[in-house]
C-alpha cells in the first residue's frame, strides 16, 4: 500500500475503511486458499510460508521458526513508544470436512473448523494497513502468527523461543471469530473469560488375576471406578461453589475379557477453572484422593498432571481501550457483551499472563445458520474478516497514539 501525503493527512478512519474495502477480496481469496490447505498443530509449514511471504512483500521484517512453525513480523512506528503484540493462530483440526464448499479441505481428515484461516488473513490485512500508517504510530507492533493453538502448546512454544522479548512486548491483543455473535458485530466479556486447562493421566496399577478370585488380585478396575466417582467431589466438595470448575474424565481403558482382572487401567481427564485458586485446589485434591486410594485399596498409581494454560483474564484497562476503538470504527451498537465466560480454553492466556491483554470475539455468525466451532459443517461468515481488520487497526492506532 502506498499512501500519498495528501491521503495520509486524511481522517484515519476513512483510510482504514477504504483500505479494508480494497484488501477484502484478496484476503477472502487467501482465506479460501488456506481453508483448502489446512494444517495440524506444528505442521503449519505451508501456511507459515504464505504468511512470511506476504509480510516480506509488505517490507515487514520477518522471523520464522519461532515456536517451531510460528512467524513473527515487526512494524516500527514513527515515534518511540510501547510494543503491542497482536496474535493470530494458524492451525486446523483433525476433522473430516463436510461443508461441500468449492474451497473445502483438500487435506482429507483435516479442516479449518475453528476459523483460524480467518484469523490468519485478518492479521495480515491489519498488518498491511498498519504498515502504511506506521509513521503515525508511537511504538511498534509485533505480529504473532502462532501455531498449535488447538493443542494449547503453540503459545508456550513461541514464548519459550523468546517471542515476548527483543523488543519486549508491553501489551497484547488477541481475537477469535465467534459464530454465536452475528457477523458485523464484536463481542467481549470482562475478567476471566476463558478457563484454565490442565490434563491428568492416571495409570492404576493393580495385580491381575482371575475374576472369580478377586481377593487374590488387586483390582485396578474397581480402583479406577472409585477414583472417577471420588473425583466428582473435587468440584462439589472441595472448591467454593462460587468458583466455576469442571473435572471430566474422557477416556478409560483397561482389561481384555470378562474373567480377568487386568494389571492396569488408564484414564485421561481434564480440569477447567476460571481462577488460580480453584486450579490449585483441583490439583491438590486429585493428588490427595489418589494417595488415599493407594492406602485404602492397595493400588499403586502413576499420575501425569500437566498444566497447559492458565485462565484467560482480560485486563480491564486494555479491554476498555479496545472496546472504545471498536465502537468508533464498527459502531457502538455493534459491540456487544457476551453472556459470560466460557469453560473452553485458549492459549492466548499464556501471553495474557505475562502482559496486560485483551481478547475479543469477532462475530462470524452467518444469517440463517447456527454454526458452532469444531463442527464438520462449520461455515463462518467471511464478513468477519473486514470487521476484524478494522477493529485491530483502529485499536492499534489508538493504543500507540
Ligand atoms: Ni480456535
Amino acid at each position: 500500500m502506498s499512501l500519498s501525503p495528501g491521503h495520509a493527512a486524511n481522517d484515519p478512519d476513512r483510510i482504514i475503511r477504504e483500505e479494508t474495502a480494497r484488501l477484502a477480496p484478496e484476503l477472502v481469496a487467501m482465506r479460501r486458499d488456506l481453508h483448502r490447505h489446512p494444517e495440524l498443530a506444528f505442521q503449519e509449514t505451508r501456511t507459515a510460508g504464505k504468511v512470511a511471504e506476504a509480510l516480506a512483500r509488505l517490507g515487514i521484517p520477518v522471523q520464522t521458526g519461532i515456536g517451531r512453525t510460528g512467524v513473527v513480523g515487526l512494524i516500527e512506528g514513527g515515534r518511540p513508544g510501547p510494543t503491542l503484540a497482536i496474535r493470530a493462530d494458524m492451525d486446523a483440526l483433525p476433522i473430516l470436512e463436510k461443508t461441500g464448499l468449492a474451497y473445502a479441505s483438500a487435506n482429507e481428515g483435516v479442516m479449518h473448523a475453528c476459523g483460524h484461516d480467518i484469523h490468519t488473513v485478518t492479521l495480515l490485512g491489519a498488518a498491511e494497513i498498519l504498515k502504511g500508517l506506521a509513521p503515525r504510530l508511537a511504538g511498534r507492533i509485533k505480529l504473532i502468527f502462532q501455531p498449535a493453538e488447538e493443542v494449547l502448546t503453540g503459545a508456550p512454544a513461541m514464548i519459550a523461543d523468546g517471542v515476548m522479548d527483543n523488543p519486549k512486548v508491553d501489551l497484547a491483543l488477541g481475537f477469535h471469530n465467534w459464530p454465536l455473535t452475528p457477523v458485523g458485530a464484536v463481542g467481549f466479556a470482562r475478567g476471566a473469560v476463558m478457563a484454565s486447562s490442565d490434563a491428568f493421566d492416571v495409570v492404576f496399577k493393580g495385580r491381575s488375576g482371575h475374576a472369580a478370585h478377586p481377593h487374590k488380585a488387586i483390582d485396578a478396575v474397581v480402583g479406577a471406578a472409585t477414583f472417577i466417582t471420588q473425583a466428582q467431589t473435587v468440584v462439589s466438595r472441595e472448591i467454593s461453589p462460587l468458583m466455576p470448575a469442571v473435572v471430566s474424565v474422557g477416556m478409560i481403558q483397561g482389561g481384555t475379557v470378562r474373567n480377568i482382572l487386568p494389571d492396569t487401567v488408564t484414564i485421561k481427564g481434564t480440569v477447567r477453572t476460571l481462577a488460580a485458586e480453584a486450579r490449585e485446589q483441583a490439583e491438590a485434591t486429585i493428588r490427595r484422593l489418589l494417595e488415599g486410594l493407594k492406602a485404602g485399596m492397595r493400588l499403586d498409581y502413576e499420575l501425569t498432571y500437566t498444566r497447559l494454560v492458565p485462565p484467560m483474564v482480560n485486563d480491564d484497562a486494555v479491554l476498555d481501550r479496545v472496546l472504545a476503538s471498536a465502537r468508533a470504527i464498527v459502531g457502538a451498537d455493534k459491540v456487544m457483551e457476551l453472556d459470560g465466560p466460557s469453560m473452553g480454553s485458549e492459549d492466548f492466556a499464556c501471553f495474557a499472563e505475562l502482559v496486560p491483554s485483551a481478547h475479543i470475539r469477532i462475530g462470524s455468525g452467518a444469517p440463517g445458520r447456527r454454526d458452532m466451532l469444531h463442527n464438520s459443517d462449520f461455515q463462518p461468515d467471511e464478513g468477519a474478516i473486514p470487521v476484524g481488520v478494522q477493529t485491530l487497526v483502529r485499536s492499534a492506532l489508538d493504543m500507540l497514539r
